[in-house]
C-alpha cells in the first residue's frame, strides 16, 4: 500500500482559501511578507523515518484517542466518523489510535471511518498492555501478546496491514530486542509496515533500531514539556533517521487557552481530572504560557493552539504532531498551521520569553510516570 500521494493539493488550497484558513500575511495588519506567508505545497509533506522504513505525511496527523477515551464526553459515533472523514477530505493522511483507547472502541471507530479510503491513508496503532475487565492492566510486551494485538487490531481497523505499529510503553521484563524482533517478523509476514516506540530512552531506541529500523518515536513534547530535547531522544532520532511524533502537542488542550482553573472535567472519561498539571492551582500558575501564546498570536492572526503547533513544527523537519480533537472547527484551525511559515527572527523573542517560564505540576500521576523512560 502506498502512502497517499497528497492528491488534490490545489483543491485543498482552494478549500482553505474559501474557508478563510489560508493564512496570508497580506491579511494581517503589521506583519510583512517576510514574517508570515503561505508556504509551497511541497513543504506540507513531512517524512517519518528513512530508507525502506519511511512514511510520507501530509500536513499534520490526527490523534483519534479523544473521540473515545480520556478527553471527556464521547461524541456520537456518527459525529466522530464524519470528523475523521472531514480530516481526510482536508488532506490528512495519518491517523493515530491504540488498542487501549477505549479499550478497543477507538480502533473500531477509526476502522469504520477510514474504510472507504483506507488505501489512501496511513494508520498507526499501539500494543503493550494487558487488558482485563475492559481496563488497562499492566505492561505486556511479550512476543505472543504483540502477535495477538496485531491480529486483533487488523480486524478492528478493517485492514490487512498496520502502517505503523508502536510499542506503547516498554515492558521492563521483555528485552527490547525481542520486541523489535517480533515486529520485524510481522513486517516480513506483511502484517505490519513500520515499527515505532513511545516514551523510551536513547538506549532503548538504539538497541531496538539495531534489530529493526525504527520509523517513528512518539513521546510527549510541547511548549511545556521538552524532555525529549533534554534526554537526547530528539537528537538520536535525527542521527538515526527516525521520525518524531509529539503526542499531546497542545498539552492535552491546555495550550489552547480554553481550559482554566474553573474548568470542570468530566471525570468518568477524562484523565486530566487527576493529572497534577490540570489542578486549578497549577493551571493558574501556568497561565503565563497562555499569555505568551496569546500575545504572539494576536500580532499575527493566530490562535494559541496554532502558535503551539507551529512552534513544535519549527523545531525539526522530521516532527509530525498529532493534535487530537472532537470538533471540525478545531480540526481546520489546527490544519491551517501546515500553511504557516514564521521566520526564525520572529521566534527569537518568543523563545527567550519561553525560557524564563517554569512549569507547575507533574505531567502524570506516579503510576503513569513509572511507565515512561525519562
Ligand atoms: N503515545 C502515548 O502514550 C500517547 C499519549 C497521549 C496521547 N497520544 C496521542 O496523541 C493524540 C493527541 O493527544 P491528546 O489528545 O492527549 O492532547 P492534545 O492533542 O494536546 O490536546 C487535545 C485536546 O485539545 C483540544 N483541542 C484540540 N484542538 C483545539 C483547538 N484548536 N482549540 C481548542 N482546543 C483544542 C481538544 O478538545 P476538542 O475535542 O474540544 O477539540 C482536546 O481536548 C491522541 O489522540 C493520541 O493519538 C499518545
Amino acid at each position: 500500500m502506498k502512502p497517499k500521494s497528497i492528491s488534490n493539493a490545489t483543491n485543498r488550497r482552494a478549500f482553505l482559501k474559501t474557508s478563510g484558513l489560508l493564512i496570508s500575511s497580506s491579511l494581517i495588519p503589521g506583519v510583512s511578507n517576510s514574517q508570515t506567508f503561505p508556504s509551497s505545497e511541497s513543504s506540507q509533506i513531512r517524512t517519518l523515518g528513512s530508507g525502506a522504513n519511511q512514511l510520507k505525511i501530509n500536513k499534520l496527523g490526527l490523534g483519534c484517542m479523544g473521540m473515545s477515551y480520556h478527553r471527556g464526553r464521547i461524541p456520537e459515533k456518527s459525529v466522530s466518523i464524519a470528523l475523521i472523514r472531514k480530516a481526510y477530505e482536508s488532506g490528512v493522511n495519518f491517523f493515530d489510535t491504540a488498542e487501549v483507547y477505549g479499550p478497543y472502541t477507538n480502533e473500531t471507530l477509526v476502522g469504520e471511518a477510514i474504510e472507504p479510503f483506507r488505501k489512501d491513508i496511513l494508520v498507526s496503532t499501539k500494543f503493550g498492555f494487558n487488558i482485563e475487565n475492559n481496563q488497562m492492566a499492566g505492561l505486556n510486551g511479550r512476543p505472543e501478546q504483540i502477535r495477538k494485538v496485531a491480529e486483533e487490531s487488523l480486524k478492528r481497523l478493517r485492514t490487512d496491514v498496520l502502517d505503523l505499529f508502536y510499542q506503547h510503553r516498554q515492558d521492563p521484563n521483555v528485552p527490547i530486542e525481542d520486541v523489535a524482533g517480533t515486529v520485524k517478523d510481522l513486517i516480513a509476514e506483511g502484517k505490519v509496515k513500520n515499527f515505532g516506540l513511545s516514551e523510551v530512552s536513547v538506549e532503548t531506541i538504539r538497541r531496538a533500531h539495531a534489530v529493526q529500523p525504527v520509523t517513528a518515536v512518539q513521546s510527549e513534547f510541547h511548549l511545556m514539556w521538552h524532555r525529549v530535547v533534554e534526554n537526547g531522544v530528539l537528537a538520536t532520532c535525527e542521527e538515526l533517521g527516525i521520525g518524531f511524533v509529539p503526542y499531546s502537542p497542545i498539552n492535552r488542550g491546555f495550550l489552547s487557552g480554553m481550559l482554566n482553573p474553573q474548568t470542570k472535567f468530566f471525570a468518568e472519561n477524562d484523565n486530566r481530572a487527576g493529572l497534577p498539571r490540570f489542578q486549578p492551582d497549577a493551571m493558574a500558575a501556568n497561565w503565563p504560557f497562555i499569555e505568551l501564546l496569546t500575545d504572539f498570536g494576536q500580532q499575527r492572526g493566530l490562535t494559541p493552539t496554532q502558535v503551539s503547533l507551529a512552534w513544535l513544527m519549527k523545531q525539526k523537519p522530521f516532527i509530525v504532531p498529532i493534535p487530537g480533537t472532537t470538533k471540525e472547527a478545531h480540526l481546520l484551525e489546527n490544519l491551517a498551521v501546515a500553511d504557516l511559515q514564521i521566520s526564525d527572527s520572529d521566534w527569537k523573542n518568543f523563545d527567550e520569553s519561553l525560557s524564563k517560564l517554569t512549569v507547575e505540576g507533574d505531567r502524570y500521576t506516579p503510576t503513569e510516570r513509572n511507565r515512561v523512560q525519562n
